[in-house]
């Protein structure tokens, strides 16, 4: 059975909650909490007004592909023809197309844990198989030696997240390059989701594994317009590779959903061809949360984290919490502990277990600094109960 997304329901719960008139403070966002910025918005009008209302070709239009291989130019380094990319509705729709495209039944694929709750199913629903590849504990890179261990002649790709969801750990490129040749070697595909990459804070912006020699041709990148500009609700996501596996996306999605809707096309152009300024405002204010987060979070005993350089998350170690009693009642897992915040301290978070580590609590700093200030005050107060 295909599980529900648990960062969408404990959202939906915490909603629940808000609709009652209990103020819940949310820290299980993963989406900005900016508006789209408002020239995005304005694109979006022209077109409706001009009647740009109809099919476009499956794959996305023309300007929108070519602006796509511009921004991989620009940004990464990586020279594409339009031929080699496909605009979806969403990131989460291009990794479907990609998995589905990559993956038969029975083939394995590699997973670095923690990772995003969505690979997990979506691998499940191409008939594939997880092997799941530990991180280092203290930095949350995937550990090189398991990885090459999880290998077996059925492997077929491996999932790379950079910047991490949940960890927000951005990978070094030493590690990148590790991985690279391990790939290379052994003939794998990877699917490289870089939709964090410009939330990056003091560290340089991420290379992408393709760029390492021989990665271009067994790399499917993904990305998209949903973090970077704050558009979650446009659903406009992108992959670039090679051209026969496109072909194979862009079949699939004919039969799926056809074009992604016509109008956020346009909006999606009008961001990828912006100024850089407009989401350098956006990672100062994330900056800014994140130091803030993290001072609170390093106030909290027994609670230990790597400190993350990318995304919006912090993934915490409360093993010593859940392992913990509240009124009297083992507390048990990390599920249980994020049960007991949301109900007791009204506070919302996702339980490690998620993400396939249990002990742990993701944190979203995607909200105001006053909330991050009075969600931690409850979250402390909360954890003085546990004994
Ligand atoms: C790692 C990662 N990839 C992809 C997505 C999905 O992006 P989109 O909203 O464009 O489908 C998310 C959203 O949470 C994410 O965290």
């Amino acid at each position: 059975m295909i599980a529900p997304s648990a960062t969408l329901s404990i959202s939906a719960k915490a909603q629940a909650m808000q609709r009652q008139g209990i103020e819940v403070i949310s820290f299980s966002a993963g989406e900005p909490d900016f508006d789209t910025p408002s020239f995005i918005k304005e694109e979006a009008k022209r077109a409706i007004d001009a009647g740009f209302t109809k099919y476009t070709p499956t794959p996305g239009i023309a300007e929108l592909r070519e602006a796509i291989c511009e921004k991989l130019k620009r940004e990464n380094g990586l020279s594409y023809s339009p031929q080699e990319v496909i605009v979806s509705c969403g990131a989460k729709h291009a990794l479907y197309n990609a998995i589905m495209t990559l993956c038969n039944p029975g083939d394995e694929v590699l997973l670095p844990v923690p990772f995003w709750v969505t690979y997990l199913e979506q691998i499940r629903l191409a008939g594939g198989e997880a092997v799941f590849v530990p991180c280092e504990k203290d930095t949350f890179a995937p550990d090189i030696d398991a990885l090459e261990r999880a290998i077996t002649p059925k492997t077929k790709l491996l999932i790379l997240n950079n910047p991490s969801n949940p960890t927000g750990v951005v990978l070094q490129e030493e590690t990148l390059a590790q991985i690279a040749r391990i790939v290379e070697a052994k003939d794998l595909y990877v699917i490289s989701d870089e939709i964090y990459e410009h939330l990056v804070y003091e560290v340089p912006f991420p290379r992408s594994i393709a760029t390492f020699p021989g990665m271009k041709e067994r790399t499917v990148i993904i990305n998209g317009v949903s973090k970077t500009f704050s558009m979650t609700g446009w659903r406009i996501g992108y992959a670039a590779g090679p051209k026969e596996i496109i072909e194979g996306m862009t079949r699939l999605q004919d039969h799926m959903t056809s074009n992604p809707t016509s109008i956020a096309q346009k909006a999606a152009l009008s961001a990828l061809r912006s100024p850089a300024s407009v989401i350098q405002e956006m990672v100062t204010v994330f900056n800014a949360r994140r130091k803030l987060i993290l001072a609170h979070l390093a106030d909290i005993p027994d609670v230990s984290f790597p400190i993350p350089q990318g995304a919006f998350y912090v993934f915490a170690d409360f093993s010593k919490y859940c392992q913990g009693r509240f009124e009297g009642e083992p507390i048990g897992n990390s599920v249980r502990l994020a049960e007991l915040l949301l109900e007791k301290a009204h506070i919302a978070l996702v339980p490690g277990s998620a993400f396939g580590m249990e002990g742990y609590l993701r944190f979203s700093y995607a909200t105001s600094e006053k909330a991050i200030e009075l969600g931690m005050e409850r979250l402390k107060n909360f954890l003085k109960h546990v004994e």
